[in-house]
């Protein structure tokens, strides 16, 4: 059965992976982003695998925009919400944090995310197998030093997942939290603010997640039969084991 999937931050990383990946399943894609040249990019490479591609560009941080970009596609019925757009602004401690780079990850991760799903909701009711992914991170199950605020929305996108699972429950929406570690995507270049070599660092000498692993995720948990649903998945890395802990290729003993 062909599905409509829409992605929050289709134009880059685990988004647009994900985007690709249910285009070669032959779904029906709406991506959303700020970039209206990479959704456009995307959309032209995809128009002849997916059965359809719509973008929609706006910032899920205006609560307008939302409603406006939702209300302009309300006649379709939605059967995948994955609410992916996120980010994190900065790694410092609590005493040095900049309170703009607070403001961005609170509105993004946490407010952005509900005005997504509250305004999404009525199209995905009309979905035989409604299904939303909220897309969380290990720093939203263990805080790590100066992930603070970052951490925070993850930790409360967690608690909003539970509690919407709950919610939904009686609609039969599936609620489906992932929570990657590591993974190489522009995640880094946009904490360190276009700083490449720093973001560089973090993935040296380590192979962490590739954006197509959690896509490969996200088909699986919407692809299991009606009566299952994983309500959450962590999966990071082989060299990563939470938030805190990872090994680099270095410091690995020669044997067990
Ligand atoms: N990479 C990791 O290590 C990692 C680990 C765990 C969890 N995560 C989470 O995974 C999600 C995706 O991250 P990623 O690694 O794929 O990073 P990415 O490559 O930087 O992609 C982030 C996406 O979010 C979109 N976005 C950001 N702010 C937005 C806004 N205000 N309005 C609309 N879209 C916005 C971006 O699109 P535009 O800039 O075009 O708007 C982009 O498409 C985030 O929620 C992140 O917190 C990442």
């Amino acid at each position: 059965m062909k599905k409509t999937i829409l992605i929050t931050g289709a134009t880059s990383g685990f988004g647009k992976a994900i985007a690709q990946l249910f285009a070669i399943h032959g779904h029906h894609l709406i991506i959303t982003g700020r970039r209206s040249d990479r959704l456009d990019k995307l959309k032209n490479e995809l128009d002849n695998q997916a059965s359809s591609v719509t973008t929609l560009c706006f910032d899920v941080r205006d609560k307008v925009a939302v409603k406006e970009a939702i209300t302009s596609i309300q006649d379709r019925t939605i059967d995948i919400l994955v609410n992916n757009a996120g980010l994190a602004s900065g790694l410092s401690p609590i005493d040095e944090g900049n309170i703009s780079d607070w403001d961005l990850m609170i509105d993004t991760n946490i407010k952005g995310l509900l005005y997504m799903t509250k305004e999404t909701l009525p199209l995905l009711r009309n979905s035989t197998t409604p299904h939303i992914f909220n897309i969380g991170s290990t720093a939203g199950k263990t805080a790590y030093k100066n992930g603070n605020v970052y951490c925070a929305t993850k930790f409360a996108v967690d608690a909003i997942s539970q509690s919407m699972r709950i919610d939904l429950l009686p609609y039969g929406v599936k609620v489906t939290a992932i929570n990657p570690g590591m993974a190489e995507t522009e995640f880094s270049v946009v904490r360190f603010k276009g700083d490449k070599e720093r973001a560089k660092k973090v993935y040296q000498d380590i192979q962490p997640l590739r954006a197509e692993d959690i896509a490969n995720v996200v088909l699986f948990c919407a692809t299991l039969p009606e009566h299952v649903c994983i309500n959450d998945l962590t999966l990071t890395c082989t060299s990563q084991a939470n938030a805190i802990y990872t090994i680099r290729d270095s410091e690995k003993p020669k044997q067990l």
